[in-house]
This record gives C-alpha cells, structure tokens and sequence, in this order.
C-alpha cells in the first residue's frame, strides 16, 4: 500500500526532469523560410526550460543563412573558445565572417573556425525544419567530424 501512495509522488517528481530532456522537440522561431537569403541573419526564439522543479522561459538566437546548395544552416552564436556571443561581419577587415569581439575569435561563414584565432572548434549547428512557412530549431549540436 505504502508503494501504491509513493509511485505518484515520486512520477510526480521525476517528470519534469523527463520532459526537460525532450531532445526531439523542435522550437519555432518567428523567422518565415521565405524570407531566409544567403546573408547571414539572427533570429531570436523563445522556448520553456524545464529542470526539476523550475520552469523558465528563455531565450535562444541563431543566425540563419541558405549556403551554396540553398540548403537552410543555423548556427548557435556561442563562441567555442570561452563562450561569448559572435556576430556577422561585424569585423572590418573580415566583413564575410562571423566574430567575436572577447579574443577576435572569427569562423568562416559556414561556422569553420579560422585557424590562428582562439576558437578551437567549429560553431555549433542547430538541425531544422519547416513547419507552417516558418523556422523551427532543434537542440544545437557540435558539428559532426569537428
Ligand atoms: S570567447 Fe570568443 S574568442 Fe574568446
């Protein structure tokens, strides 16, 4: 009987933490496909993060281009060397490159780090996919053979 009355307490308990780790969910972002070009753009999303007993609202960015084969890429903004936010061309003298401004971290547009510069790695890259002509993000991952 003691089980009988635990069983709920503890589902109770472990749920949210179950739910908060829904790894196929995908999030929408207010961002149409067709208005996604071959020039970088950010797009910011909000999404409900759940940990054991919290239930937060946050937000994510990504920067969103087609590349040559008009494929959709997504790449988060967290810098792999100490975590700071890049941006597009905002570096002069590398206008076709993301950067980031904390150690002059820059990758390529497709989110190759430059060799020479801090990050060690590439971007991570958010999976996609088109729900109702709009954008809708996974969870980002590190580039696969990175
Ligand atoms: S955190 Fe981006 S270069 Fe250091």
């Amino acid at each position: 009987m003691a089980a009988g009355m635990l069983m709920p307490m503890v589902r109770f308990a472990v749920d949210p933490v179950l739910k908060g780790e829904d790894a196929g969910d995908f999030i929408a972002t207010p961002l149409k496909i067709a208005d996604i070009n071959n020039e970088p753009q950010k797009v910011n999303f909000k999404f409900t993060q759940k940990d054991a007993w919290y239930e937060s609202e946050e937000t994510g960015t990504a920067w969103v281009f087609k590349n040559e084969e008009g494929k959709i890429v997504a790449l988060s903004p967290v810098c792999k060397h100490l975590g700071c936010v890049v941006d597009w061309g905002t570096d002069k003298e590398h206008p076709e490159q993301f950067f980031c401004p904390c150690h002059y971290g820059r990758y390529e547009k497709d989110g190759t780090n430059v060799k020479g510069t801090p990050p060690l790695a590439p971007l991570d890259v958010y999976p996609t996919k088109e729900k109702d002509g709009f954008l809708y993000v996974g969870k980002a991952e590190p580039r696969k053979g990175a």
